[in-house]
């Protein structure tokens, strides 16, 4: 028999980047020219609706508020804030985006759950800091609307959050928050993407195509809203505006050099207490160092996502994996080849550990926790009996739900 000899395939009809990126693809001249260039064509001029161009970031406030009264004016100015999420700076500041009175009814809530963190001695793990430097309230969405309603309603009646996360993830978007409060003398984080492929190692990152690093910021939008006045001391977050059109960045932003160029080189604006900042998650940032002796800077960090972050069934994957765990061991004690077995881990068990509950599925050794497909593999790989992964996926599903 002879074999059918391959035609060539069609040259690819596409305009996004495929196949895959590796650190040997990084370049830090590439990177600086991407930036270089944005910052020399981004003007004002062409950004109607904001009312300031400061060091590189679109500022908005009374242009934006007088323009979205009606829905032609409010689609308009949507397209805009999607425009310089994308092809501009990748982040724009809403100045008096939140009512400061509303603000401090949320702070007084955050600040009533910190002090019951740490009076039940809880110390909060951070990706960036160590334990207790600073304070964290993870899954606040939740424990805020549960604890105080009323103020979780004038709070998110807020319409500027609603405008920009419409304008870049359409309907149907889902909203999740974290409170940050970083104490006199905490340490700026290191310049890091966002979720998806900035909370992955840069293998882990590798391991998704080209198209998919196109695809993680679309998936997401970065919002942080300003609870107390952040002068520039205090460390508000550092951004280097056009960092998120570097096409390989998600593993870029793991290399030394670019860490170093990204501390030369970003930009810090003073924020006012109600001011919020929403940026392109691909965008190069980390919360700068408090060097005020008296500011607990508190931000409110939003993350808000598209609604088509799921799949159309539901499924019972622990149900799943604790049917099929006998029949993996009986084809690995017959010789079952790796990968065939791997194949069918991730056609059942969870690959992903999002979302989860972060008070107590930390991290360990990496951004993100253990997943179930992780799980299920190292049971099968350490001979666990089918009764001990049936306890640890009952505990692991425990860590995931959330606790309110
Ligand atoms: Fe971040």
């Amino acid at each position: 028999m002879t074999a059918t000899p391959l035609r060539p395939s069609a040259p690819a009809r596409t305009t996004v980047a495929t196949g895959w990126y590796s650190p040997a693809d990084c370049s830090l001249d590439d990177f600086r020219a991407v930036v270089e260039a944005g910052l020399a064509e981004t003007s004002l001029d062409d950004y109607p609706y904001a009312d300031a161009l400061e060091q590189g970031v679109l500022v908005y406030g009374a242009r934006l508020r007088e323009h979205t009264t009606t829905p032609e004016g409010r689609r308009d100015v949507q397209a805009e804030l999607a425009r310089a999420l994308a092809d501009g700076p990748g982040i724009v500041v809403v100045k008096k985006a939140f009512d400061t009175g509303v603000v401090d009814r949320a702070t007084d809530v955050f600040r009533a759950m910190i002090e019951e963190q740490e009076a039940a001695g809880a110390v909060v793990g951070d990706h960036f800091a160590k334990p207790g430097a600073n304070d964290r309230i993870w899954g606040a969405l939740d424990k805020f609307a549960v604890r105080d309603p009323g103020a979780f309603a004038a709070y998110y009646a807020n319409d500027v959050l609603a405008l920009v996360s419409e304008a870049w993830l359409g309907r149907g978007y889902q909203v999740t928050s974290q409170v940050n409060v970083v104490n006199p003398g905490g340490q700026a984080q290191t310049a890091h993407r966002d979720y998806h492929l900035g909370f992955m190692d840069q293998d882990q990152a590798a391991g998704f195509p080209a198209q998919v690093h196109v695809l993680s910021p679309v998936l997401t939008l970065q919002g942080a809203v300003a609870h107390v006045d952040m002068p520039v001391e205090t460390g508000p977050t550092l951004y280097l505006p056009h960092s998120h059109k570097y096409p390989a960045g998600y593993i870029a932003f793991h290399q030394p050099e670019f860490t170093a160029h990204f501390l030369e080189h970003s930009v810090q604006l003073p924020l006012a207490k109600g001011d919020a900042a929403f940026f392109n998650p691909a965008l190069f940032h980390g919360a700068g160092s408090n060097a005020s002796t008296d500011v607990r800077r508190m931000a409110n960090l939003l993350q808000v996502s598209s609604g088509f972050g799921r799949a159309m069934e539901v499924v019972d994957r622990s149900a799943m994996v604790a049917a099929l765990f006998e029949t993996l061991r009986g084809l690995k004690a017959a010789g079952a080849d790796e990968r065939s077995l791997r194949n069918v881990v991730a056609a059942s068990a969870e690959g992903y550990a999002f979302p989860t509950n972060l008070d107590r599925d930390q991290p360990i050794g990496g951004l993100a926790p253990q997943t179930q497909a992780e799980l299920v593999w190292q049971a099968l790989s350490q001979g666990w009996e089918r009764a001990a992964l049936v306890e640890a996926l009952d505990a692991a599903g425990e860590r995931r739900s959330s606790a309110v």
